[in-house]
């Protein structure tokens, strides 16, 4: 078995030495365990050992050393919630945007989810792949090491499917670990427009078994929201997803007070995403539920909205997880790093906190939380070396900076 040691590592963050760290919640999530002057061990795809230099068994040897004095080590990204397999892109709604016009304005007028669903099915399958494997490999780049991937971009089952299938292809290719999610309920198709019942009617009927039965997804999605889809709607959907097997994370809470956070929290969703529109009913309603509350800023940033009340939710005893929300309308940008910075800036968040939501909180979000986002004894070695950086701080610090030096996946350095 191929053996990897990282030596001299000035900082070695997310250590969890007992195995134990799979969620961190409220004014636990201000602490990082860390080991100053430390080496990890990696054997194979996993993390052997790890340590601090000082010891006396410290190990100075392995198949291949790598010397990371003044450099820091950290759980590799944990990204749940992206759109990553998508035609074409949207940059004339970014200059309508600039020009005035809304975000909701915008789909309401057919562009929008509509406008990449028209060009999603119009593309191949083999021209969908390679676009999505390209992004694949730039997140890897950035230091994501875990990811999820949606559909909801073509809106019958015919096109569903096949982002499905691309994201289960990228799965097989790809060293991330990958997780899938069917979200046909993203928009309401020009086929069904004014008859949103008879699209979800086709959604739970149809295309979820037809999905299940291809086992091309884990989850459910559903976007809930000021003129997606209501509550009532979502209860349907989540319930045709329970059905047949599939556990929801859905889009909540992102255009107004949509009640999506509590028909999340009701269908025991995994996650509930977005959350710009959260106030004390949904804080307690989160509180009552294992649903993690998972926050996309880059999305806040990009479309002018109000970010979510990270501060509040963790100051009540929550946990947050942190992801991109990479997709070609919200958030045309997979760069965990720049999520952490913004986390800091605009919601307030600490620096301690936004790594925790980014690794072991993203990991439990995606349901990867035993083997991914900690440095941990048997877990997946996915880990980011940083350049020489004085602090943790520094990385969301230098917003916009590219600190990862190198990245190591499934144990082999990329
Ligand atoms: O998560 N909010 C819903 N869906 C995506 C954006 C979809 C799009 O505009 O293409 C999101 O932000
Ligand atoms: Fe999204």
């Amino acid at each position: 078995m191929s053996s990897l040691l990282i030596r001299n590592i000035s900082r070695l963050w997310q250590t969890d030495a007992d195995n134990s760290r799979q969620i961190v919640k409220g004014a636990d999530m201000a602490t990082v365990p860390s080991l100053e002057n430390a080496w990890l061990l990696i054997e194979g795809d996993r993390i052997h050992s790890f340590g601090l230099e000082a010891d006396p068994d410290a190990p100075t040897n392995a198949a291949q050393v790598i010397d990371a004095t003044g450099k820091m080590v950290l759980p590799a990204w944990c990204d749940s919630h992206t759109h990553i397999v998508y035609a074409g892109s949207r940059e004339s709604e970014f200059v309508d945007r600039i020009k005035g016009l809304s975000y909701e304005e915008i789909a309401r007028r057919g562009g929008g989810i509509l406008n990449s669903a028209l060009k999603l099915r119009e593309t191949s399958e083999e021209e969908l792949l390679e676009h999505a494997w390209r992004r694949m490999g730039e997140i890897q780049d950035f230091g994501t090491g875990a990811v999820e991937i949606k559909s909801g971009y073509g809106l019958d089952l015919e096109s569903e499917l096949k982002i499905l299938r691309v994201a289960r292809k990228l799965a097989s290719i790809s060293d991330l670990t990958v997780k899938t999610t069917f979200l046909g309920a993203h928009a309401v198709p020009p086929e069904f427009k004014g008859n949103a019942d008879g699209y979800v009617e086709l959604l739970c009927k149809t295309m979820v078994p037809k999905v299940v039965d291809e086992g091309l997804a884990d989850y459910i999605d559903v976007f809930c929201d000021r003129g997606f889809f209501t509550p009532e709607h979502t209860d349907r959907i989540l319930e045709a997803g329970a059905r047949h097997g599939l556990k929801a994370k859905i889009h909540a809470n992102e255009l107004d007070y949509s009640g999506g956070i509590q028909a999340g929290v009701r269908n025991n969703a995994i996650s509930v995403d977005h959350l710009e529109y959260t106030g004390t009913k949904e804080i307690a309603c989160l509180l009552d539920s294992e649903t993690m509350p998972t926050l996309l800023p880059s999305t806040a940033f990009f479309l002018n909205l109000p970010y979510a009340p990270a501060r509040n939710m963790i100051d009540a005893g929550l946990p947050v997880a942190l992801a991109t929300d990479y997709n070609p309308g919200s958030t045309p940008s997979g760069r965990m790093a720049f999520v952490l910075s913004l986390a800091c800036i605009k919601m307030n968040m600490t620096p301690e906190e936004a790594l925790n939501a980014a690794t072991i909180n993203g990991a439990k979000a995606m349901e990867v939380h035993y083997d991914h986002g900690r440095i941990a004894l048997g877990a997946m070695a996915n880990v980011i070396i940083t350049k020489a950086i004085p602090s943790l701080a520094y990385i969301p610090y230098s917003f916009g900076s590219d600190l990862v030096e190198s990245v190591i996946i499934k144990g082999s350095l990329r």
